[in-house]
């Protein structure tokens, strides 16, 4: 495994000497080495400078550059190059171009312009990948195998008629006859009865709302599709490459790809990094995916495979990381369990669609940049503490997070098209990182018994396997929490019978009589006996079968009926809440209930002052990291250590500078 020839952090990113003339490799090598780059990733976006039609390459210059990483020190994660096709290819293969659901064919001269279930991008990938793993699989600076890029970063979706024909056979693998088709979609509803799979079609444009189970089987096959492209590809590198780890870089907040699912096929779990810069961003919206990350690589180290050392090109307005920000979000990785820190890219373009996209060498081409003494500063903290790579971070509550849920929840006609699952999810887990009580992410399958609370906000679909572990965690004394629109539907989508909250009911002790969901200028309010809060979004009527009231509405109709209830079932707890309170009241109702079940924050600290925790055998390793833009005071509260960035002893009270980090070993 790649832990093996690199010896703590990876440090390092995207590098396209291609775009470069070669007078420029030997400064790269040199500025590489000074800032302790130890991984580039190579050729993500070579494909048309490799081949220049079916059968003849040039690798001349791939295999300069990946001598010179070699001469340097430099390992490679090399990509298979199949992100982006070359314009020649399209010309004999039409049926590469993706279609959009109005029936428009997408052209070249972006990236990413392929269809997944294109037979000729199949074909050409094969040849393609199989010729690169050929040549470079006992390459000394390989170490790892890219996977195309952020799979579905562009096109999402692909309506085609292959992608059609081939929904039809990823049906009849589901269904295996046509009437269990129509029972499962409910096509008895407006006449949509299907007597011939031919007449079957992807969700096209239509006149009004589809069909949401035609909507989810789409959303599902889709991420199957694009998955399959992958297992092509790994599949030739497992037969001649055994034993180089593959990856495929994950994004942030993604919701078209089942990564769950895709996980299960993955080494190396890596991801793509972009928080908006701009000031006021609450940098939970970042950490949440790197925990999401760390929960999908199920204890396998993960790498944080792209960030920006400083301003995106893709926004509409693109500001800088300020001083200090890209040094606080590096760490936030590490904190967070990342074993490697990598940029997009190294070297600024002059030419292109991302010129104007920072780099580690800036368009100045030196080394005096901000920019670049940042990343030498980055780089030398990594090399220095590598003896906190390969510890663990370990948590007592998780949060329960599903693709299948994702999707259908967000596809249904009704009741409200503002209620969103990461909002939910975001909710929630900003509660708890405000409150420095860690959290891992686990699934509906997954073994959740090591937890003391699991929170699973609005679990609209709950699959027979999450109804099963949760009744059985809270059975044997876990404390479990879940928020409205949960329990509704089976994983057909069809809702459950007897009504709400389906199977969840038992340990929630509660039925659910209406839904009434709030237009955004709506609220209503809460109280409970700590405290009050201003609701929005969502109220119901909620019938009490043995839970207790904890909060209630205070408004309108709703007014003294439960908001907030708690059902003590057999040996542990479940909670629901029936509506969205304002950041501060989840915030003290997640402190209370952790409290009450002895889970310890890892410090208390000002809003906006990050603490994680990393764990070895023997050691402990607290990242504060201080996002505000001023100094601020930490009680240590009888903890004390080794500040490893400043190399002082800590104890008591300590400060913190502004936009700025601490590693504190514990004593
Ligand atoms: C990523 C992508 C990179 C680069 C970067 C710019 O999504 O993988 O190739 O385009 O964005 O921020």
């Amino acid at each position: 495994m790649l832990k093996e020839t690199i010896n703590g952090f990876t440090y390092g990113g995207d590098y396209n000497p291609e775009q470069w003339e070669k007078t420029y490799w030997e400064d790269d090598m040199r500025l590489m080495k000074k800032a302790q780059v130890n991984l580039v990733s190579i050729g993500i976006f070579s494909w048309a400078r490799l081949q220049s039609k079916e059968g003849v390459y040039d690798f001349t210059w791939l295999d300069e550059i990946l001598d010179l990483c070699h001469e340097n020190g430099i390992f490679v994660d090399l990509a298979t190059a199949t992100a982006s096709v070359p314009p020649w290819a399209y010309k004999d293969h039409p049926d590469i171009f993706p279609v959009d659901k109005q029936g428009n064919r997408l052209w070249y001269g972006s990236r990413q312009t392929y269809c997944p279930n294109s037979p000729s991008y199949h074909n050409l990938t094969k040849e393609l990948v199989t010729t690169i793993v050929n040549r470079y699989k006992d390459h000394p600076a390989l170490v790892m195998w890219h996977i195309n890029n952020e799979y579905t970063c562009h096109v999402r979706e692909c309506f085609c008629d292959t992608c059609a024909a081939e929904f039809r056979v990823w049906l009849k693998e589901r269904y295996g006859t046509l009437d269990r088709l129509n029972g499962s979609w409910g096509t008895s509803f407006w006449s949509q009865w299907y007597h011939n799979w031919e007449d079957v079609m992807p969700p096209r444009q239509t006149t009004t709302q589809h069909n949401p189970g035609q909507v989810l089987d789409y959303q599902r096959f889709m991420s199957d599709s694009v998955l399959n492209c992958f297992m092509i590809e790994k599949k030739i590198i497992r037969e001649m490459s055994p034993d180089i780890p593959i990856t495929t870089n994950f994004m942030l907040d993604w919701k078209p790809l089942d990564y769950v699912k895709w996980a299960k096929e993955i080494d190396v779990i890596s991801w793509d990094s972009y928080p908006n810069p701009a000031t006021g961003v609450h940098p939970a919206k970042n950490a949440i995916d790197h925990d999401l990350m760390r929960g999908l690589a199920d204890g396998k180290p993960f790498i944080l495979m792209e960030q920006s050392p400083s301003q995106v090109n893709w926004r509409d307005i693109n500001t800088v990381k300020y001083p200090g920000l890209n040094r606080l979000y590096s760490l936030q990785s590490i904190g967070h369990g990342s074993e490697g820190v990598m940029y997009f890219q190294w070297r600024q373009s002059r030419r292109g669609a991302e010129k104007f996209h920072s780099a580690c060498i800036t368009h100045t081409g030196d080394e005096n940049s901000r920019v670049y003494k940042e990343v030498v500063e980055i780089g030398e903290e990594l090399k220095a503490h590598t003896d906190i790579s390969g510890s663990e971070v370990k948590n007592q509550v998780a949060i329960m997070y599903d693709y299948d849920n994702w999707w259908a929840v967000e596809y249904e006609p009704g009741p409200s098209c503002a209620v969103k699952y990461r909002d939910m999810i975001l909710d929630y887990y900003t509660a708890c990182y405000d409150a420095n009580i860690g959290v891992d992410f686990v699934f509906q399958d997954s073994d959740i018994s090591q937890y003391e609370l699991v929170i699973a906000p609005l679990s609209y679909m709950v699959k027979p396997s999450m109804a099963e572990s949760v009744k059985r965690f809270v059975a044997s004394g876990g404390v479990f929490i879940t928020s409205f629109f949960s329990g509704i539907v089976d994983e057909e989508d069809a809702v459950f019978e007897n009504g709400y909250p389906g199977p969840l009911a038992d340990i929630l002790g509660i039925s659910i009589e209406e839904f009434n969901p709030l237009e955004s200028h709506m609220f209503n309010g809460i109280t409970d006996a700590l405290q009050s809060s201003k609701v929005t979004m969502w109220t119901e009527l909620i019938r009490l079968k043995g839970a207790q009231a904890y909060a209630s509405f205070t408004e309108d109709y709703l007014e003294g009926e439960p908001a907030v209830t708690c059902y003590d079932y057999e040996k542990g707890q479940s909670w629901y809440v029936g509506t969205r309170p304002e950041p501060t009241y989840l915030r003290r109702f997640l402190e209370k209930v952790c409290y009450d079940h002895g889970i310890e924050p890892v410090l208390k600290t000002p809003l906006g002052v990050e603490v994680t925790k990393r764990v070895d055998g023997e050691n402990t390793w607290l990242f504060i990291l201080n996002f505000n833009r001023d100094e601020m005071s930490i009680d240590l509260c009888g903890l004390s250590g080794l500040e490893l960035l400043s190399g002082e002893e800590v104890s008591q009270k300590i400060s913190i500078r502004a936009v700025s980090p601490m590693i504190i070993k514990l004593s």
